[in-house]
């Protein structure tokens, strides 16, 4: 199942009007195939679940079983040309996988790699496949927010220093903040090191004017989107993007191969598709400005909810880290109006809606391409009532200062994995290697990884955060009475 570059494209008109695979699964359904290959299920809704019926494998289903008509290839370069790379490939497991096959494709284990201390969970499983030694680049956190504002060039400086071979950043952030990011860029191209962004919450960026450049767009090597998040892919749906010849691109698509699925679902692969299809075209250009006119208007309608204050651009305006903010992403943060956001959370659910994200400062309810003024209109209502209901005196945002405390590394986060395990009380982990991470909210920024070397004034420190109830995510045991560590 070969990737494909722009150049490559299989001849046969595709344009960005066409859907390769999203056609090729419609055709299948509609031709009454009697199919002895898996799915076991064979399209019989009631076997289980009426969702059976569209069920439908890439290998014998929206191609060949040699896959030889080259339906996926198509799709991917379609999608390239649409993201500004020329090479892509979809996932149907998520950005995870394509985090993932990044790190395995990037150097040999013990290489060094900068990483944004900013990382998701999968970029470090990453460096556990892949054997790599992270040199942690951490970012600048508003102190009065606690919200991360974005990387320095100065730490990115101090990374390249040490001899890296690739430079991993989030971006935009999980708060949708976007670092300096074409300096980054320069900064590593000038050292001749390859930069991989994480752009999972970013699938939306450079596909319409109001809203920043994707990565690409700015001279990444690698970008990761995912496209279930903010656009119209089923979950799972997911795709790696690369473009230049900085990285080995058969390396890269091997490492995306190894890490993949044989059976691999053209049901996901088609949503991908048509997102792309949809976006490519002037419709999705409208359903963007649909979104980004009611992310304005629900903001306006914040406006005068006393006490809330919602992420705006003058909030990160004088940070010299923080380049840009993606418009649709809405950070309300609570303390202003002394509510407790996982109360808030809790009112909003029994009301009926989810949200994104939220912790005891700050929830995050998820805006995109699918919303209408119907969706966005109760939660503003939801969101009044319950704010008003769990109004308490104003409190300062409990910003969190634990993730300046350093760790030292101990051993590779691969060793850590490996090495065998045990759980003691935080009272007896002082000196110890940690096995897990911690990382509390706001910022999110782990304050203690896998690896790294436990300190008493750090654990105190985690301690008090959870004590005082704020979310520490990541480890096994959140109150922080004990801690997995690396067995002696
Ligand atoms: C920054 C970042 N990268 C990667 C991922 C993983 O994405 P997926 O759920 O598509 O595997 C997430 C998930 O939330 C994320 O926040």
């Amino acid at each position: 199942m070969p990737g494909s570059t722009v150049n490559e494209r299989v001849a046969g008109g595709d344009g960005q009007g066409d859907a390769p695979i999203a056609d090729a699964v419609e055709s299948f359904l509609s031709e009454g195939v009697a199919a002895f290959t898996t799915p076991g299920h064979k399209r019989a809704a009631w076997l289980s679940d009426p969702l059976l019926e569209r069920d439908v494998p890439l290998a014998t289903g929206a191609d060949d079983s040699q896959l030889s008509q080259g339906v996926l290839a198509r799709a991917q370069a379609l999608a390239a040309e649409l993201w500004s790379a020329d090479f892509c490939r979809f996932s149907v497991s998520g950005s995870t996988h394509c985090n993932q096959a990044f790190c395995l494709a990037l150097g040999a284990p013990g290489d060094k790699v900068a990483v944004s201390r900013a990382l998701h969970k999968s970029t470090f499983a990453g460096l556990v496949l892949a054997g790599l030694e992270p040199v942690w680049m951490h970012p600048e956190v508003d102190p009065a927010s606690g919200i991360a504002v974005g990387l320095s060039l100065r730490e990115v400086e101090r990374a390249l220093k040490e001899g890296v071979s690739a430079v991993l950043v989030v971006e935009p952030s999980y708060l949708g903040v976007m670092s300096d990011l074409p300096a980054i860029i320069e900064l590593a191209h000038s050292a001749g090191v390859p930069v991989i962004v994480d752009q999972a919450w970013g699938s939306h960026l450079g596909l319409h004017p109001a809203l920043p450049r994707n990565a690409m767009q700015m001279g990444a090597d690698g970008m990761v989107i995912s496209a279930h998040k903010t656009l119209a892919a089923f979950t799972q749906g997911a795709l790696l993007l690369a473009q230049g010849s900085r990285l080995d691109r058969a390396r890269l698509d091997g490492a995306f191969e190894t890490l993949n699925t044989t059976s691999p679902s053209a049901s996901i692969y088609g949503s991908i598709d048509r997102s792309r299809q949809l976006m490519a075209a002037p419709a999705g250009r409208e359903l963007l400005a649909r979104a980004l006119d009611l992310a304005r208007g629900f903001r306006v309608e914040m406006a005068d909810v006393q006490g809330l204050s919602v992420l705006d651009e003058q909030a990160i305006a004088h940070h010299p880290t923080a380049l840009a903010l993606d418009p649709l992403k809405l950070v309300l943060s609570l303390a202003g109006t002394g509510a407790d956001g996982f109360v808030v959370e809790r009112d909003l659910w029994e009301a009926g809606l989810r949200l994104e994200m939220a912790d005891r400062e700050t929830i995050v309810p998820l805006l995109t391409i699918g919303d209408d003024e119907t969706s966005v209109g109760r939660l503003s209502a939801a969101l009044r009532e319950s704010l008003e209901r769990r109004r308490r005196r104003p409190r300062e945002p409990a910003a969190s200062t634990v993730w300046r405390l350093r760790a030292e590394i101990g051993m590779l986060p691969r060793e850590a994995f490996f090495a065998p395990h045990e759980r003691v009380a935080v009272s007896a982990a002082a000196g110890r290697i940690s096995a897990e991470t911690a990382a509390p909210y706001p910022p999110g920024i782990p304050a203690l990884a896998p690896g790294e070397v436990v300190t008493a004034e750090l654990l105190e420190a985690l301690q008090a955060e959870a004590a005082a109830g704020s979310r520490v995510a990541y480890c096994s045991d959140p109150t922080l009475q004990t801690l997995l560590v690396v067995a002696r």
